[in-house]
């Protein structure tokens, strides 16, 4: 025991000898660098840059990831390590880094929760943690932080409610918290921050309705909300919001319809996810109106009525995505709006599927853009024949007639579609024999039933 506390003793004196010597001529006194050490002293990386790198054989403010102010020499003003494949917890320390503007620390693998002393950085102009597998709740404090213009939290574990008072940044224009496990409501005090231009809270468990403030959020361009849990309307005050680029819903709870003028206007509207909820009610005429729109998808819902011809007015749409609505065609004029859609060259993806289209397909069809590669029309009561000059489609790769009620023989244009790879024509009342122009289609699966005489005809042809 004597001897031990002997050690002991001799260490005790020794010890801040030795520090002494380790520090001389580099003396710490700056709290930004007891601060980026106490950072250091909490992560490690893989392969081992950081610790290494940030020695006492050079100033802190030259350090990898580290810039100082012009103003101010010995301030941190920078500290930017995305993808430094950091490991570990996130430094209380930085809070102390006064005059920083910009924390970036994205595509790394912190862990724990982000410190609630990263709300006393007044000059933060960017924090960015994206990427990252940080849990724990999003910091009340960061309301603090009131010059913020960039708030990226995305693609973490954070849970927990959308906190106030996040409505105290008035120059916040990036928003970004999605992919996390947040839960609770949109909190509509954020429909203050008047310069939000980019709000993303998709992929999180928010519920509750889309509190209709947002509507007042006139400098938003990206509105994504997708893959939640919210319910009710989309407030009519949305569809005023002129300056939208992007409206993403998809995949929610919600309800009502799309009021006959929304589209008058978001003459800016490229992008608009309304899939898999339960909206009803007809497509508005007034989607002529919405003429930058390139991304158009209503997919599993329940609009019904025809589709209004004036979609094709959108000369810029390449996705349509309307698959299993209930929307019909019953005569030749409810057809028009294919018609109208040859209009739209650069249309690429034509989704019609599980809805209750019915009647003859108009010879219009094959005169849509050349450039679809993909046309679902499975499951509708669509008759007559498929139409003849269906080869004008070269660039189709999946055609899906399957489940409906066609009747004659396949056209033997289908056979010039070099890149098709997929057709379903099962679930008809085709006939007939499979033309012998298949043999040039390497690569082609057909489906058809085995019940059908045109299966039993296409084994025979593989069989020769
Ligand atoms: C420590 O602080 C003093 C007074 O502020 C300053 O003169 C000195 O240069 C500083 N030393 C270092 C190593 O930063
Ligand atoms: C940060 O500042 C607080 C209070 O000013 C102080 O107690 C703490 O020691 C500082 N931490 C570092 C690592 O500098
Ligand atoms: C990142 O670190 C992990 C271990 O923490 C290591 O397995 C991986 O290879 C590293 N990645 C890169 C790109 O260095
Ligand atoms: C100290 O950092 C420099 C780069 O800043 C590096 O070249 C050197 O190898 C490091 N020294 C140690 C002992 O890690
Ligand atoms: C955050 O940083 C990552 C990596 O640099 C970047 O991809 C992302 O766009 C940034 N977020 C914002 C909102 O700028
Ligand atoms: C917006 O801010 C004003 C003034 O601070 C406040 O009265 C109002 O309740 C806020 N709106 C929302 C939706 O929180
Ligand atoms: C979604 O919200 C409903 C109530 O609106 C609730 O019953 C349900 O459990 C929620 N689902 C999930 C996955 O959170
Ligand atoms: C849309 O904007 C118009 C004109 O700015 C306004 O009269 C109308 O009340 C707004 N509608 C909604 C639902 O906010
Ligand atoms: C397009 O918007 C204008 C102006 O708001 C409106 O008068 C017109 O009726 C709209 N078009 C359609 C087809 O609804
Ligand atoms: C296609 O556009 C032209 C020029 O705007 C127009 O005259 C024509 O009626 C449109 N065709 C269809 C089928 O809508
Ligand atoms: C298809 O387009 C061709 C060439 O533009 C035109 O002559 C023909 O009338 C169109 N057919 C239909 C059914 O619209
Ligand atoms: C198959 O391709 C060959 C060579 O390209 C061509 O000569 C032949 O006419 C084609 N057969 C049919 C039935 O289209």
């Amino acid at each position: 025991m004597a001897w031990a506390m002997k050690l002991l003793y001799i260490f005790l004196l020794l010890c801040p000898f030795s520090h002494a010597l380790l520090s001389l001529g580099n003396t710490i006194n700056s709290t930004d660098e007891l601060a980026l050490l106490s950072f250091k002293s909490m992560v490690s990386s893989s392969p081992p840059s950081l610790p290494g790198s940030w020695n006492s054989s050079s100033h802190f403010c030259s350090w990898p990831g580290v810039v100082c102010g012009r103003r101010h020499p010995d301030r941190v003003v920078v500290l930017r390590m995305v993808s430094f494949n950091l490991s570990g917890h996130i430094s209380p320390s930085l809070g102390n880094l006064s005059f920083l503007t910009e924390l970036n620390l994205a595509d790394n693998q912190l862990m724990g929760g982000i410190p609630g002393e990263l709300g006393h950085l007044g000059r933060l102009r960017l924090l960015n943690v994206t990427r990252n597998h940080l849990d724990g709740s999003i910091p009340v404090t960061l309301g603090g932080c009131t010059k913020l213009k960039v708030l990226d939290l995305s693609a973490n574990r954070l849970q927990g409610e959308i906190p106030w008072p996040l409505d105290s940044l008035p120059s916040i224009k990036y928003l970004f918290l999605y992919k996390n496990r947040l839960s609770g409501d949109i909190p509509p005090s954020l429909g203050n921050l008047t310069n939000l231009q980019n709000l993303q809270l998709k992929e999180n468990m928010l519920s509750g309705a889309i509190p209709s403030s947002l509507g007042m959020l006139s400098s938003l361009s990206l509105l994504s909300l997708g893959f939640n849990n919210l319910s009710g309307p989309i407030p009519t005050s949305l569809w005023n919001i002129s300056t939208l680029m992007l409206l993403s819903v998809q995949h929610n709870m919600l309800s009502g319809t799309i009021p006959p003028n929304s589209f008058n206007n978001v003459p800016h509207l490229q992008v608009l996810y309304m899939d898999t909820n339960n909206f009803h009610g007809p497509i508005p005429a007034s989607i002529s109106n919405a003429s930058s729109m390139v991304d158009f998808q209503l997919a599993h819902n329940y609009f019904s009525g025809i589709v209004p011809p004036e979609i094709g007015r959108l000369r810029n749409l390449i996705f349509l995505q309307l698959n299993w609505n209930l929307l019909e065609a019953k005569e030749p004029k409810d057809w028009e709006f294919i018609t109208a859609l040859t209009n739209c060259s650069r249309l690429k993806i034509l989704g019609l599927s599980g809805s209750k289209f019915g009647g003859v397909l108009p010879d219009s069809f094959s005169n849509l853009s050349a450039s679809l590669t993909y046309i679902d029309l499975e499951d509708n009561q669509i008759s007559g024949s498929i139409p003849g000059s269906i080869g004008n489609l070269i660039n189709l790769q999946i055609l899906a007639l399957d489940i409906n009620l066609f009747t004659g023989s396949l056209p033997s244009s289908l056979f010039r579609l070099k890149k098709l790879v997929v057709l379903y024509v099962d679930y008809n009342n085709l006939e007939g024999a499979i033309p012998m122009a298949i043999g040039n289609l390497t690569g082609l699966m057909i489906y058809c039933s085995i019940q059908m005489p045109l299966a039993l005809q296409y084994q025979k042809h593989l069989e020769t």
